[in-house]
């Protein structure tokens, strides 16, 4: 079955896709099709990270030195993805106000795509066992599955250091 940096990789993907694909839309009612699908998967990716699906596996059992840092600055980045795209949703959809948000989501996501590409995935890689990785993976599908559009998570900014505190 899949392994979770796979998988991980995959929605990667598909955000710099989905981003790309905003640039070509024509109408608000493009702009909004490519848009609150891209918005949601951002959303519920960034909570199936955090929930104990990657995170908390590099700050236990499949990290390194740098795992508390990495941490850190991934949950920083989500905060600020999430804060992107709350500031779009509060307004029409192809205005400059939605553009600003959507635009700050689209920047920091791609600082943290890196981020997360070329220091958390390599870490993990390196200290996590293969059964750990098929098992994420699993895991990791069922939960897009128990969260059909993001039913049931909240999709709230979290404290970085409570966060490492709770999951360490
Ligand atoms: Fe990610
Ligand atoms: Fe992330």
């Amino acid at each position: 079955m899949d392994d979770i940096t796979a998988l991980i990789l995959d929605d990667h993907h598909r955000f710099r896709l989905g981003f790309a694909r905003l640039d070509d839309a024509q109408s608000p009612q493009e702009l909004e099709a490519i848009w609150t699908p891209l918005a949601l998967h951002l959303d519920i990716h960034a909570d199936a990270e955090e929930e104990e699906i990657l995170y908390p596996h590099l700050l236990t059992d499949a990290g390194g030195d740098d795992a508390e840092e990495e941490t850190d600055d991934a949950i920083r980045d989500h905060n600020k993805i999430r804060d992107g795209i709350d500031e779009a949703s509060n307004h029409p959809v192809g205005s400059d106000a939605w553009w600003k948000g959507v635009w700050k989501a689209r920047t920091e996501n791609s600082e943290h795509l890196a981020e997360e590409e070329d220091e958390v995935l390599p870490d993990f890689r390196k200290h996590a066992s293969k059964e750990l990785r098929l098992e994420l993976g699993a895991r990791w599908l069922r939960f897009f599955g128990e969260h059909p559009q993001g039913k049931g998570l909240s999709f709230a900014d979290k404290d970085p250091a409570k966060y490492i505190e709770e999951n360490s």
